[in-house]
This record gives C-alpha cells, sequence and structure tokens, in this order.
C-alpha cells in the first residue's frame, strides 16, 4: 500500500513515494555540494518521501554534462555528501546518491561512445548532440576498466559518506545507457552484441560496488525499460538481479528509439511506467515506476495494485515540496503547470511559476 512502510535492506521507508534525481542546474560550480543543496534536500525530506535518491553526481571531472553538476570524483566531495546525508536521515529519511558518467552528452573532458557510431547511424538514433557523437572515441578494454574502478571508488565515497547507497545511472542517454542499446553498441568485443555483454560493464560494477561497500550497501539502477525492446529491458533486469542489484528505477534509455508504446490498458501511462510494470513480473527485487506519474490515485493504482513497488514524482515535490504530505491528507497543492521545458532546468526556486503561485 502506497502509504504504508517498506523494509529496503533494512531501512525503513514510511511510504512508497521515492523523490527520484533532478540535477538543481547552476547550484554548484565546481562539483561541490552547497548551502541551498542542503537547504533544498531538507525540504524534500520534511515533505514527506520514502526515499530520496539525490541528483546525478559525476565519477569524472571530464564526463559532466553541466559544469554545475554534483561531483564524486574525488575524496574532497565526502564531507558534503556527509552533510547531506545527516540531513535527511535526521528527517528518517534514507538517501542514496545517482552516479554517472556523461558519455555523448558531456561537455567537460572529450565524448566517448561504447563504439564508433557512423553519421548514418547518429541521425537513424535520432541522437541530439550530433556533433559530440561525431567526434566522439572508441572506448578501449582499458579505459572502460578505468570508468568501472571510477564508478567504484565513487561509491566507497558515498558510503564512506553515510548513504544508505548509490543508483547507477544507466539511462537518459548518458554512457552507460549507450552500452545498454544495440543501437548504440555496435562493439564486436565482450562488450557488445548479446544482452549479458551489452550489460557487462553495468554488472561489472554492480559486483565492483558490491566487493567494496559491502552486503548492506544499497545498489540500485536507473534504465530504460525499453533498451531498445521490451524483451531487452526484462532481460537486462534478470541480469541485474543476479549480479547483485537490490532496486530498479526504471526510465527511458539511450536514444527515442528505446521505447514502446504502452497498450490500451496502460494508455494513461508513458512508456517507462508501462515497461517498469513488466519488468516487475520478472524479478524478485523492488521496482520503482518513474516519469509522469502524475497523480496519487495513479500512483495508488501502480503501488495498491502490486503492479510496482515505487511510484516516483519528480516535478510534482518540486512545484511543491510538502506535495506528498499535503496529498496524503487531501489537502490543496501547488500544482506542477508541466512547463516544457521545465523550468528548474534554468533557476530552480525563482522560476517554476507553480512555486510562485502560479
Ligand atoms: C530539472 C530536472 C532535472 C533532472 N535531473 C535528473 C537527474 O539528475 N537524473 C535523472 O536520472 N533524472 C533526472 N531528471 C528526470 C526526473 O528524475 C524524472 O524522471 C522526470 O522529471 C519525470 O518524472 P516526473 O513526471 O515525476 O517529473 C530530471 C528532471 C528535471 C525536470
Amino acid at each position: 500500500m502506497l502509504f504504508f512502510r517498506y523494509n529496503l535492506k533494512g531501512r525503513v521507508l514510511k511510504n512508497h513515494i521515492v523523490f527520484p534525481p533532478v540535477l538543481c542546474f547552476g547550484w554548484s560550480r565546481n562539483g561541490e555540494m552547497t548551502g541551498e543543496h542542503l537547504e533544498h534536500y531538507r525540504n524534500v525530506a520534511r515533505g514527506g518521501a520514502g526515499l530520496i535518491i539525490s541528483e546525478v553526481t559525476c565519477i569524472d571531472a571530464g564526463a559532466r554534462i553541466d559544469a554545475s553538476q554534483l561531483g564524486i570524483w574525488s575524496d574532497e566531495f565526502v564531507e558534503g555528501y556527509r552533510n547531506l546525508a545527516r540531513i535527511c536521515h535526521d528527517e528518517g529519511v534514507p538517501l542514496m546518491a545517482q552516479i554517472q558518467h556523461g558519455g555523448v552528452k558531456a561537455v567537460t573532458g572529450t565524448p566517448v561512445l561504447p563504439s564508433k557510431l557512423t553519421e548514418a547511424e547518429i541521425a537513424a538514433a535520432g541522437i541530439e548532440q550530433k556533433a559530440n557523437a561525431a567526434r566522439a572515441g572508441e572506448l578501449d578494454i582499458a579505459e572502460i576498466a578505468a570508468i568501472e574502478t571510477r564508478f567504484t571508488d565513487a561509491a566507497r565515497r558515498l558510503k564512506e559518506a553515510g548513504l544508505d547507497g548509490v543508483e547507477i545511472h544507466g539511462a537518459h542517454g548518458f554512457l552507460l545507457s549507450y552500452f545498454l542499446s544495440s543501437i548504440t553498441n555496435k562493439r564486436r568485443d565482450e562488450y557488445g552484441g548479446g544482452l549479458e555483454n551489452r550489460a557487462r560493464l553495468v554488472t561489472g560494477i554492480i559486483r565492483a560496488v558490491r566487493r567494496e561497500c559491502g552486503e548492506d550497501f544499497i545498489i540500485g539502477v536507473r534504465y530504460g525499460g525499453a533498451t531498445p525492446s521490451l524483451e531487452d529491458g526484462i532481460g537486462f533486469a534478470k541480469i541485474f538481479e543476479s549480479a547483485g542489484c537490490d532496486i530498479l528505477h526504471i526510465s527511458t534509455g539511450a536514444t527515442p528509439l528505446d521505447a514502446v508504446e504502452a497498450p490500451e490498458k496502460y494508455a494513461e501511462f508513458t512508456s517507462p511506467v508501462y515497461t517498469a510494470v513488466e519488468i516487475k513480473k520478472h524479478v524478485s527485487i523492488p521496482v520503482i515506476a518513474s516519469n509522469s506519474v502524475g497523480t496519487i490515485d495513479q500512483a495508488k493504482l501502480l503501488v495498491d495494485g502490486g503492479l510496482v513497488d515505487f511510484a516516483a514524482f519528480a516535478r510534482n515535490i518540486l512545484a511543491d515540496y510538502d506535495w506528498v504530505r499535503k496529498t496524503e491528507r487531501g489537502l490543496e497543492v501547488n500544482r506542477c503547470l508541466r512547463c516544457k521545458p521545465c523550468r528548474w532546468f534554468k533557476r530552480a526556486l525563482t522560476e517554476c511559476p507553480a512555486r510562485r503561485g502560479g
């Protein structure tokens, strides 16, 4: 039941609602946690979500998608995360952080790909960062191993900081999603081809993080439920589960082609939510559905109906920090106006019209 407690590896979550990662653009200058971040997450934690997965943090200074993105590429960032963990834990909310490599979307350093793509392949896949994709270098085995180590070091730092776990970012066109999708991964070695091979970097990271951080640490993976088909999305779920993943967070994949249409029965939901429901049938670890679960009734349908374990709400909570608490009590909320693009991409707190009262 949505507002009932849930025990996730010994942590008590007060309900089945997740605040998913949301990058606060412009707050950080060079990857450091700021007072604004701490205040923001304190408000989110007080607002009632059962679990917070903090915004995408980069494992490599040269693989960031925005200069203001948080960083975890060196020990100097541990203290900031320690403060963040304390704030969330003081409010009784477990905290995971999302760890990522920007891949072809990197604006610092050199963009990289699992395999070289031709101009025709880039165009056919609908890759937005055409210029980056065209000049991106193909990773060799030593570079892939170094990336796995960077992810593991990042997780070790976050564990040291007192976080409950990490979410490995394998979605949204970042590096790991490019490995997963057969549309963007044309490698002919052990990192390309079949599902096990395309998943190898992610499963390598899961296993290495488990070795480094121990059994108690929560390891999640966010990835596209259709990368590039639902069948593959289900296959990856089973592979991640066997590698030791504790929780799956289903979203969009590497490119716009990594999507399937929801059938009539799920017409009110987006493709990622539909794929989350299908994936849940094939694994025993918990599954988070995200991307436009718009209302509490939809969340109840999904969670109370046993279709998924958690519903994530990003923009609703951005529009009103107290959205969960108020909704549970049937109180009025500041409604997200679904601006396109979301004004949080610019200046979060001052630009969101819902927060300003419409
Ligand atoms: C401003 C903004 C920043 C985001 N940053 C991240 C991020 O850091 N990592 C991530 O996986 N998703 C990110 N997302 C996607 C959200 O986690 C979520 O999937 C998306 O907003 C759809 O969910 P919603 O309909 O509940 O808002 C971001 C979304 C927004 C609007």
